[in-house]
């Protein structure tokens, strides 16, 4: 430790204040564009050391090529520090992470993580821009995609395994990543769900809503954390000292690296705070970040903030330091090239591969499986399989998609010509994703025609979500509905089962959709193995089990939906004109959080809580007993949720405390247990600091947020003697 500080101070004091702001600055390749503003010659740049970070450059050898020009032509021989947006994977791709969330499963939510990091760090990485951990309510935001969902809870969970799995147990090793949590924070609260637009919520939203996954994340350790491009209130996150200095820093112990967004310290002119870049760069340092990405305002502007007295030297050491403590910790010093040692082996490949084929399977959300179409029957020998999507690898991959290519991703088609080598697969798309052509309806309706079964696959693009990607609309784009309707008005003539596979970066509002399907799938972006993974579901290889983490609206109106709202004064459960609803359309969502089938038949009973009443340091057990009435053997999710019936503070309606699975053969009966540590009924009070109030807190166990399928039962919370 001692050794490395001193390594560290020598160098500062030897550096020159170009060399210092070099090591501040993060700039990008053209290889790969990921913002509105490109950079200059990357590479004279590093050798000058007048950058010391780049971003968007990947592959071994391109990599290593720039890493011995910092080494070995740079005055001091900096190490590089290279970092890139491995979102869901590099090569291999997992699914998004919306549908990640799904998993409702912390250990796949780290594998995967693992297995980015082993991929990435082969091809040179050392850094990933992951995990984006913005809770979403408002599905017009086409970042939803790439977060936990709606819950802030799920979000915490999400965010320690993700720490876990990209930084691994040491960060110096060859293969573990510094992981950069992400959007810090309450991104997900733009106005209207308009990418980019403003944020302004109340305090304790901020802290109830979007903090916990931050601070879920500094406690596990992640070594940087990158505010979001917004304004919070009229202070853009890139300059807002009392969140980033104070909540961050000195209230949650955040010790690590501040990266700014792409070109976010330029933009804090756009945003009407900074006359020029001077200013810029000075309101970004003086708030806490450490380096500058793409926006040139270290370089370019803090030394005229210096002369103007804008900002001292001290402030600029600090950020150096933090900048080289990363690259010490990442091993840099001691082996610039551990990273980037070139090909894995093709088994590595392969099995993750199986992997990413396993996940998607468990990302996938069946919302609906009327009398029982799913799975096929071993019978069914002649499908159709129709829609834009149907046949798209590309599009499999979702909104990031690194150095995996178009062709190596498995569409629906191939997966279900691999599963089913002896079915006669009828195949039309219909319709474009977009396209207001119709032509191709026809055609596709020729394809039904004689199929024991039809798969339509429809639904958004993967450019459809994901950054700058909000959507006003939350329907099927361009066609589909037409082809749709055709599909099922003929199906439905001829008695054919319309099974639809929906690929989406965030819940759509397609109440008509859901009413006609005999089954449903919210395949999210799946990555990869999408092909296999659906066919696997497709055909009861595997049964379903994941849950979606949004509340699926029945119309734009309700949004902002999400389970957890508080309570109204005048419910809807209330005889009268004068209650909290719509006149037009149910409160309710048309699938609620956590709902999802399985190929079992559950049924939960006996909910057990002890002891009685707890106090703080008390752990609550809570056990309820699961049957498999069905058929097959499936795997359950239950989840634990509680309300604070009676608070200081109106407390949501239902909060989620934590979630359970369970494997049930057909006819076998097992009991699942969900600890919950008192301390976790803890809220934040009138003053919002932490409280623990005396009184009946209601948990409430089953298989989704709709409380009409809940199982109830009363603790008594005591103070402490
Ligand atoms: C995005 C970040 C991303 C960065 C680097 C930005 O536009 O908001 O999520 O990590 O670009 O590519």
């Amino acid at each position: 430790m001692f050794a490395c500080m001193s390594r560290i101070d020598a160098l500062i004091r030897r550096m020159t204040l170009t060399e210092k702001l070099g090591q501040l600055t993060m700039s990008a390749s053209t290889e790969l564009v990921t913002g509105p503003v490109l950079a200059g010659d990357l590479a004279a740049e590093v050798g000058s050391g007048a950058v010391g970070n780049v971003l968007n450059v990947h592959g071994a050898e391109r990599v290593r090529r720039l890493q011995r020009m910092a080494v070995e032509e740079s005055r001091l021989g900096i190490p590089l520090l290279v970092g890139l947006d491995v979102i869901h994977g590099y090569r291999t791709l997992f699914p998004v992470g919306l549908a990640e969330a799904s998993a409702f499963d912390v250990e796949l939510w780290a594998r995967s993580a693992r297995e980015a990091a082993r991929e990435a760090s082969h091809a040179g990485i050392a850094m990933t821009f992951a995990p984006m951990l913005d809770v979403a309510r408002d599905p017009r935001w086409g970042r939803s995609v790439e977060g936990p969902g709606e819950d802030p809870w799920v979000a915490a969970r999400l965010a320690e395994a993700k720490v876990r799995g990209f930084q691994g147990e040491d960060l110096a090793a060859g293969e573990s990543l510094a992981a950069v949590a992400k959007h810090y924070c309450a991104y997900g609260a733009v106005t209207a769900g308009r990418e980019y637009a403003s944020a302004d919520l109340s305090e304790r939203t901020l802290l109830e809503v979007h903090l916990p996954a931050f601070a879920a994340a500094v406690a596990a350790g992640v070594a940087a954390v990158m505010p979001a491009f917004i304004d919070l209130a009229g202070v853009p996150m890139t300059a807002n000292a009392p969140l980033l200095r104070g909540r961050l820093r000195e209230r949650l112990g955040f010790q690590g690296l501040l990266i700014s967004d792409y070109n976010s310290i330029g933009e804090l002119i756009q945003h009407g705070v900074a006359a020029d870049l001077v200013e810029a760069a000075a309101l970004a340092l003086q708030a806490g970040i450490d380096v500058d990405m793409m926006a040139g305002a270290y370089r370019h502007g803090l030394p005229a903030a210096l002369q103007r007295g804008l900002v001292s030297m001290t402030l600029i050491d600090e950020a150096v330091r933090r900048v080289l403590t990363l690259k010490e910790r990442l091993g840099l010093f001691d082996d610039p090239y551990r990273r980037g040692r070139g090909a894995e082996a093709p088994a590595s490949l392969a099995g993750r591969r199986e992997l990413a084929r396993r996940d998607a399977a468990r990302c996938i959300v069946m919302l609906k499986n009327r009398n029982a179409t799913l799975p096929l029957a071993s019978t069914v020998q002649r499908l159709a399989l129709v829609g834009p999507l149907a046949d798209a690898p590309g599009q499999m991959r979702g909104s990031w998609w690194a150095a995996a290519e178009e062709l190596e991703q498995v569409s629906v088609l191939a997966g279900l010509r691999a599963a089913l080598p002896r079915a006669q697969l009828q195949h039309a798309s219909g319709v474009a994703i977009e396209d207001e052509g119709t032509a191709g309806i026809v055609p596709a309706l020729r394809a039904c025609q004689d199929a024991e079964a039809i798969i339509l696959c429809v639904g958004e693009g993967a450019l459809m979500s994901g950054e700058a990607a909000s959507r006003a609309h939350l329907d099927l784009p361009g066609q589909q509905r037409a082809l749709s309707e055709a599909v099922f008005q003929q199906a439905g003539e001829r008695g054919t089962p319309v099974i639809v596979v929906l690929f989406s970066g965030r819940p759509l509002a397609v109440p008509w959709l859901a009413e006609r399907a005999d089954a449903l799938l919210a395949a999210w972006f799946p990555g990869s193995e999408a092909g296999h993974a659906i066919a696997d579901l497709l055909t009861g290889r595997r049964s379903p089990t994941a849950r979606t983490p949004v509340s699926w609206p029945r119309a734009l109106g309700q949004v902002p939906i999400f389970y957890a709202q508080r309570p109204s004064g005048r419910p809807p459960v209330a005889d009268t004109a004068y209650a909290s609803r719509y006149l037009d359309v149910p409160n309710e969502p048309l699938y609620a959080f956590g709902h999802g089938l399985t190929y079992g038949q559950f049924v939960l009973s006996n909910l057990r809580v002890t002891p009685a009443s707890a106090s703080l340091a008390d752990t609550i057990e809570v056990r309820v007993d699961v049957v498999n009435e069905g058929a097959r053997a499936a795997e359950e999710t239950v989840f634990l949720f509680i309300h604070d019936v009676l608070a200081s503070v109106a407390r949501p309606a239902m909060e989620l405390k934590g979630w359970s699975r369970i494997e049930l053969s057909p006819g076998e009966r097992g009991t699942v247990c969900l600890p919950l540590p008192a301390r976790e009924l803890c809220f934040l009070g009138a003053q919002l600091e932490p409280v623990f109030e005396p009184g009946q807190i209601e948990l409430l166990v089953g298989p989704s947020a709709d409380r009409s399928q809940l199982l109830v039962e009363r603790i008594r919370l005591i103070a402490d003697a």
